[in-house]
């Protein structure tokens, strides 16, 4: 089993452990990412470093209702969910929408949280379609938590249909923001953003390509 060290800050059974270090295994040996179309059969997932950061960013706050903006084959979800389903535990409910508009990359992402099993699968509500449509409704609960790891121009259209449903203090993480190739893309985010009144706080974190943090903390 390939080793990936970020996995020694995961809480998680050896069925899941074995199948995250697989998927980063094979995420690291496909190609770079060119552009959307030619990434069909990639994961084009979110680096290690950032997956663990998540995790503990959701077991630290205490998530327990998480939207996630690109879900590929479902890998960054297996932590959010295990992150979910350890909030839960104390009793409760608890939620991760993902959201998937390949409906390859869904099924796929359907086979890689039953390999993982209940301690992932059954945390997970995944939307297939465009997510556009499919999180216009039913987000009844405050959101504490939206992974932004999408196609950049997608991002804000995104942020604008979840931000009435963020809780106080919710945390929005935004996946390469500081990458010189994706700025333009993410620009009106970063704008939408920036303006006081829009409610946000922000800063970056400087992983590989950048990690947009941000917190809302309410529309005045
Ligand atoms: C960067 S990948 C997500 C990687 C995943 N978060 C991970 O770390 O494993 C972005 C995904 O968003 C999907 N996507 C792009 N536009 C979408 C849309 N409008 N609705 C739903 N999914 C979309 C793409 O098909 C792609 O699989």
């Amino acid at each position: 089993m390939t080793s990936f060290p970020h996995l020694a800050s995961i809480n998680a059974s050896p069925r899941v452990l074995k199948v995250l270090s697989d998927l980063h295994a094979d995420a690291a040996a496909e190609g770079p990412y060119l552009n959307p179309a030619a990434s069909l059969d990639k994961f084009v997932a979110l680096d290690t470093d950032k997956c663990a950061l998540v995790y503990l960013l959701l077991r630290a706050s205490g998530a327990r209702y998480v939207v996630e903006a690109g879900t590929s084959f479902g890998l960054s979800t297996i932590y959010l969910a295990l992150a979910v389903g350890q909030n839960a535990a104390a009793g409760g409910a608890g939620k991760v929408i993902a959201t998937e508009k390949e409906a390859a990359k869904a099924a796929k992402a359907r086979e890689n949280w039953a390999r993982a099993g209940p301690e992932v699968e059954q945390w997970i509500e995944l939307r297939e379609g465009d997510l556009r449509e499919t999180l216009k409704t039913d987000l009844a609960e405050p959101v504490d938590f939206l992974l932004l790891d999408i196609w950049t121009p997608m991002a804000l259209p995104t942020l604008k249909l979840v931000q009435p449903h963020l809780k106080k203090g919710a945390i929005v993480v935004a996946d390469n923001v500081d990458e010189a190739n994706f700025k333009e893309g993410y620009r009106e985010l970063v704008e939408y953003i920036g303006k006081p009144e829009n409610g946000f706080k922000a800063t970056s974190i400087p992983f590989s390509g950048g990690l947009g943090f941000y917190v809302y903390l309410g529309q005045e």
